[in-house]
């Protein structure tokens, strides 16, 4: 699941007037991911001595935590710094720039010196060093740190969160699995996990402190694996609903060969791992799949599916597909169509097939036409869009357990809050329901994306 732009973080403590104040604004782009190691950046620059700011124009250290899974992703940033050029200018000549993340490993002293900008290039792996880094920037030095490390896991900080009721939480960072067309392995490194206690703990601590939901993030999430005890995702998941039973527990992103029937039986287990699911999927048909070396084939996935379903028969399912991969055929493509229908997803992250450097798939021939791309992705959307909107008709009615988030964010004069299944429910506030509650509600009507609903008293 890929976002667009996240509200940067902040400390509740404000920048003091001082000249010398160094004030920290971030910009978060892509996943999940990003957002959570945002989080652990805040922390380590304040335990140095530094000011988080939301207000970009207080700051005098501006970071962009970046993704290099498409190319779109990387021009955005390309655009935003081309904007921060002209900020630097009119308003401080002294603003440090620095680049973070998935593009700083992807494209490391390169960055540097970009549209004369940017002070510092840190890796996902080397977060520890950027308050040395910008101390030195303030110097008028560039720096750059970028190496991978095989144990990072970042499990001492404890990251700054926002005020909210829910909480990102890291379990493990990197990706062995290498499929073709994915940059990841190259950015983030090998996998490491977390120990169990050391995540345990953090739930148990994040509930006590008014946290309602947590989700845990892994860029392979359910190939966890504490190697110390032997502790699989399983059990890391009993362990934590068992620690909070009354917190709502979600992970993301999961790989169908690591969707076990142990994690299955944990969903129908434990009332507060939420009945839903995130399952990419990337492909319908398996001679491209096979291409794109995700170990599993259609049957194969669809078994997963059927699986799932039985034991936890009102779980919503969502998926990530990509449109147009090299050799993809007419044929491949209707096999997607026709995945996508048999299993009728309750959400669907769609791309077209973006190249990117390192990969398998760079030897591979891009065969489709990028109007065929565009076509085929086009077609995928309108008939998830379709999917989404029958599935969530046959919601009318349906009570739902709804945790309250707070005002819409389509709609000023209404509050959302989201189901267990991960939708969003929209209502009408009244006095009595706060931030964080649990309230029942039920369906009166929807869109493909939404469920209008009444609040059952
Ligand atoms: N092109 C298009 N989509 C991609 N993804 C990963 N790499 C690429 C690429 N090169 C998609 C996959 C993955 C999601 C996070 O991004 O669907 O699951
Ligand atoms: Fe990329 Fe595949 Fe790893 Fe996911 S599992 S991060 S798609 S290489």
């Amino acid at each position: 699941m890929y976002i667009d732009l996240i509200a940067p973080k902040t400390s509740n403590t404000s920048v003091p007037k001082s000249k010398d104040a160094k004030a920290v604004y971030i910009e978060t782009y892509g996943c999940q991911m990003n957002v959570a190691d945002s989080e652990i950046v805040a922390s380590i620059m304040s335990s140095a001595g530094f000011f988080m700011t939301e207000n970009i124009d207080e700051s005098n250290v501006i970071l962009l935590n970046t993704c290099s899974v498409r190319d779109n992703a990387e021009k955005k940033i390309f655009n935003r710094l081309k904007q921060l050029r002209g900020l630097k200018r009119r308003k401080n000549k002294k603003l440090v720039v620095g680049i973070l993340g998935c593009m700083a490993e992807r494209l490391k002293g390169n960055l540097i010196g970009e549209r004369d900008l940017v002070s510092i290039v840190v890796g996902p792996d080397e977060y520890r060093n950027i308050p040395a880094l910008v101390n030195e920037a303030f110097a008028g030095e560039q720096g750059i740190a970028v190496k991978l490390s095989k144990v990072e896991t970042y499990e001492d900080i404890v990251p700054l969160r926002t005020q909210g009721i829910s909480a990102w939480l890291s379990i493990m960072r990197g990706c062995n699995n290498f499929c073709a067309f994915c940059v990841v392995p190259y950015t983030r490194g090998r996998e490491r996990s977390r120990t169990l206690n050391s995540v345990v703990d953090e739930v148990k601590h994040l509930y006590d402190s008014g946290i309602k939901e947590v989700t845990l993030l892994g860029q392979n999430v359910n190939s966890y694996f504490d190697k110390e005890y032997k502790h699989d995702f399983p059990k890391l998941l009993a362990e934590c609903a068992k620690a909070v039973p009354n917190m709502r527990i979600r992970y993301t992103t999961s790989h169908p060969h690591d969707m076990s029937d142990g994690l299955i039986e944990a969903h129908a287990t434990y009332k507060n791992i939420c009945d839903y699911i995130h399952l990419p999927v990337q492909s319908g048909s398996s001679d491209v799949l096979k291409k794109m070396r995700r170990d599993y084939d259609r049957e194969k996935y669809l078994r997963r599916i059927e699986a799932i379903r039985k034991q936890v028969p009102d779980v919503a399912l969502s998926t990530d597909i990509i449109s147009g991969f090299c050799y993809e055929t007419e044929e491949d493509h209707r096999e997607t169509l026709s995945l996508m229908a048999e299993v009728r997803y309750d959400g669907a992250y769609m791309f077209k097939y973006s190249e990117r450097d390192n990969t398998l798939a760079v030897k591979y021939e891009d065969t489709v036409s990028e109007e065929d791309k565009t076509r085929r992705l086009q077609e995928i959307i309108d008939q998830q869009h379709k999917i989404s909107a029958e599935i969530n008709f046959t919601e009318h009615g349906r009570v739902h357990e709804v945790l309250v988030e707070g005002v819409s964010k389509k709609n000023e004069n209404e509050w959302q809050g989201r189901t267990d299944t991960n939708k969003v429910a929209i209502f009408t506030h009244t006095d009595d329901i706060k931030v964080g509650d649990l309230i029942n509600v039920k369906v009166t009507g929807s869109t493909s994306a939404t469920l209008f609903t009444d609040v059952i008293r």
